[in-house]
């Protein structure tokens, strides 16, 4: 791997870090509160896929598991990129063709630019967004996602996607969403990591919580592309003590179940609305993805 080239790379994938700089990042590096436990012997997804990503917010541990799976799967890289892109994709969608303007974004990830508020707002400027994640490097660096525009609001909240009551009871919640008006639920490439057990009923609560016109906007890993590739990934990712949990259609599709889907339905994420630019490449089903966006009726 050339070290020297993921190096200068990071103001092109505009990775937001406390401190970016040519070299790898330390622990030092990181303004976290004292209580936070950044455990960076071990990989952590957010730090895995921000390493896939291109961007600098990772640690040995990370990177050796990172570095594992692109040894032999080299198209990783790009998938990564892809799953982000369809992010900015669903949530540009949700605000400009569905009028959305509160976002609940569970699993958000090391920030990197633009975050889900940056492409909101700019569509319009007062959208509101609450940031949740469980991983405290994000926290460490969740400044780059309280960036909002004057007219809106964003919040951050420590929180995990299995313990909904406790984060939606924080204060920064209320503070930033009205839960009587519509919000967007978005689970972007975070329910992998739980089994099917764990992630529904959190996902059930937290749509309960939401008013009839939201919406949920889920992606999530599938083998159904390319299991020999998804064993790989699978296997990697294990013996780092990370699991992965690989839907078919069928399985991702009952995230779904009561709502009404928006165009296209569930599809392999590259094909959810390419952008005309990307139209060439994208499209043609190559991300081991599902995404989908539903409506709570
Ligand atoms: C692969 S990243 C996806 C980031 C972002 N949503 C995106 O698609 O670009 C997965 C994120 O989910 C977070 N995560 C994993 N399990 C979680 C849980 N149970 N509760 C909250 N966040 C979780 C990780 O810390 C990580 O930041």
């Amino acid at each position: 791997m050339d070290t020297d080239a993921w190096g200068s790379d990071t103001a092109d994938t505009g990775t937001a870090g406390a401190a970016v700089s040519e070299s790898w990042l330390t622990e030092a590096d990181y303004e976290a509160p004292p209580e936070v436990d950044l455990r960076i012997d071990r990989a952590h997804s957010a730090r895995v896929y921000d390493y896939l990503l291109g961007g600098k917010t990772n640690f040995p541990a990370d990177r050796e598991v990172g570095d594992r799976v692109l040894a032999e799967l080299p198209g990783v890289r790009a998938d990564a990129a892809a799953a982000r892109a369809v992010m900015h994709r669903m949530v540009r969608r949700l605000a400009e063709v569905h009028g959305v303007r509160q976002f609940l974004d569970v699993g958000t990830g090391i920030p990197t630019t633009p975050n889900l508020h940056e492409i909101v707002q700019a569509v319009d400027p007062a959208c509101r967004v609450v940031y949740v994640d469980n991983d405290p490097i994000v926290l460490a660096h969740s400044r780059a996602l309280l960036t909002s525009t004057p007219e809106g609001r964003t919040a951050y909240v420590q929180g995990d996607l299995r313990e909904p009551e406790r984060f939606l009871a924080d204060p920064g919640v209320a503070a930033t969403l009205d839960l009587r008006e519509p919000v967007a639920l978005t689970l972007v490439n975070i329910v992998h990591f739980l089994s099917d057990e764990v992630a529904h009923p959190p996902v059930r609560k937290l749509l309960d919580a939401l008013p009839a016109g939201s919406f949920l906007a889920l992606t999530a890993a599938t083998a159904d592309l390319a299991p020999e590739r998804a064993e790989v990934a699978d296997r990697r990712y294990a013996e780092a003590g990370i699991s992965l949990h690989f839907r078919s259609r069928e399985r991702f599709e009952r995230f779904f179940a009561g709502l009404e889907l928006d165009e296209p339905g569930v599809v392999l994420v590259d094909r959810w609305h390419p952008e005309p630019a990307e139209a060439a490449a994208a499209g043609e089903g190559k991300v081991g993805l599902y995404g989908g966006v539903g409506r709570k009726e």
